[in-house]
């Protein structure tokens, strides 16, 4: 299986429900790693980078405002199948169609406030990555 790495976010719904630590622990119980964390609020300029895709999209504001509303954590997760992974234990975008046991179904509030971003790609994820980290602060190990 391959090794990858994906990038994830902590979204400011999340973070103000105080459970950081019962996400990060549900990552490394299924074999990701942390290899690169950071807490920031987002500027609006990079939301609207890192979201250029949905730009056309009618939630395109509504998103920029939520995703810079308050401090986020920005996460290199590592692991066989990362990006894969990653989505399964996040669950579907709209918490109300996650399964159970999942982030979003655990902690998201609605289809915009989701409690998680995750990659949906390997090119995705080093897009991504690169817009948040430099080489150096991604560990290896
Ligand atoms: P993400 O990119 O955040 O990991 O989520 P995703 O792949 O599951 O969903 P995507 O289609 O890429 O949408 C990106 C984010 O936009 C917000 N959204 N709002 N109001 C709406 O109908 C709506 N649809 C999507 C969510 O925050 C979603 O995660
Ligand atoms: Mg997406």
């Amino acid at each position: 299986m391959a090794m990858e790495k994906t990038f994830s976010i902590i979204k400011p719904n999340a973070m103000k429900k105080n459970c950081i630590g019962d996400i990060i622990s549900m990552f490394e119980a299924n074999g990701l790693k942390i290899a690169a964390c950071k807490i920031t609020v987002m500027s609006k300029s990079k939301a609207e980078e890192f979201y250029a895709e949905h730009k056309a999209r009618p939630f395109f504001g509504e998103l920029v405002s939520f995703m810079t509303s308050g401090p986020v954590v920005l996460m290199c997760l590592a692991g066989e199948n990362a990006v894969l992974k990653n989505r399964e234990i996040m669950g579907s975008t709209d918490p109300k169609k996650a399964n159970p046991g999942t982030i979003r179904a655990k902690f998201g509030d609605n289809v915009g406030e989701n409690a998680v971003h995750g990659s949906d790609s390997p090119a995705s994820a080093e897009r991504e990555l690169a817009l948040f980290f430099e080489k150096a602060e991604i560990c290896n190990a």
